[in-house]
């Protein structure tokens, strides 16, 4: 078996008033099969669990190791178990465009919650557009917002006043909000071909003279950038200055980190996907999860 370099999965149990923590190794046989194996089972029965599980990358693999892990919890006798998957893969398929296409953002909800899963906590998930909560396929998930951790990351590199814009309707709520005091929203429509109008209907003048000389575009996921891309290349040929691109999931896949780079003043991105200069954001947000939840 040979194990495979990924952020580490935490196991928190409460029981009795007391919380323990254990640890779980994965591993794959030779063939590609999973394996599973909690090291210290000692405070599993009759407990609460919270297990921080990250489902990217290697989405497939990820989430075969955390239907093994809860069904062992639940055969270890845990009384509840609420997972914490910072960034929730396959969200953005939630309907079928195709006749016969799977819808693949229910499927993974069912079988999460077929698997024993009471509630599942995750991080500006795509299908909500901001909303706290809902359940799909009989799976409760608590969706949490980091936005405004990365609008206070922003306000330490830039004291220029700003707008945050999304740069389609599906990310006009990212400019929204309470912690969006100084932010007005704006968006680009996205058409059902995929294309973005870069004419000037729905961004105008008076979207881009609030504040003037700074933009963020801000985004639920970068994935290829192309969404990205476009619409920072039609707010610079406007003559903003200064942009700077936003996302609380930076898949940057086909080397968009690099393309956005040279386009943005800077470029802000939280920790549900590991990378270098992330935001940190999923232990704060853990955390939190843990006091409310154990
Ligand atoms: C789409 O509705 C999402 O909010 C993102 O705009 C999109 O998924 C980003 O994908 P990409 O980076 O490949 O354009």
């Amino acid at each position: 078996m040979h194990a495979q370099h990924h952020p580490a999965t935490t196991i928190l149990l409460k029981r009795d008033e007391k919380q323990f923590e254990t640890t779980v190794a994965f591993n794959n046989f030779a063939d590609g099969d999973t394996h599973c194996l909690i090291e210290d089972t000692t405070h599993i029965r009759g407990a609460s669990v919270l297990v921080r599980h990250y489902l990217y990358p290697n989405q497939n693999e990820q989430i075969v190791r955390l239907l093994f892990l809860v069904a062992t919890l639940r055969d270890l006798g845990a009384r509840s178990i609420e997972v914490f998957a910072p960034y929730l893969p396959y969200a953005r398929q939630d309907k079928a465009h195709l006749p016969g296409e799977i819808i693949s953002s229910k499927l993974l909800c069912r079988i999460i919650h077929e698997s024993g899963v009471r509630v599942l906590h995750t991080i500006d998930c795509h299908f909500m557009k901001g909303a706290p909560e809902t359940t799909v396929e009989g799976l409760k998930i608590h969706n949490l917002l980091v936005q405004g951790m990365l609008v206070e990351h922003l306000e330490t590199i830039t004291n220029e006043p700003y707008h945050i814009i999304g740069p389609d309707a599906g990310s006009a709520y990212l400019a929204d909000g309470e912690t969006m005091k100084k932010a007005r929203s704006a968006h680009y429509d996205k058409h059902a071909d995929g294309s973005i109008r870069r004419s000037v209907d729905t961004l105008d003048d008076k979207h881009l003279t609030i504040t003037d000389k700074t933009i963020v575009i801000a985004d639920d996921m970068i994935s290829t950038g192309g969404t990205m891309i476009r619409a920072l290349e039609n707010v610079k040929e406007r003559g903003v200055p200064n942009v700077y691109a936003m996302t609380s999931h930076g898949l940057f896949l086909q080397e968009s980190f690099e393309k956005i780079a040279v386009l943005t003043t800077g470029m802000i991105y939280s920790d549900t996907i590991a990378r270098e200069g992330a935001v940190p954001v999923v232990d704060a947000v853990f955390e939190e999860i843990a006091n409310h939840q154990l």
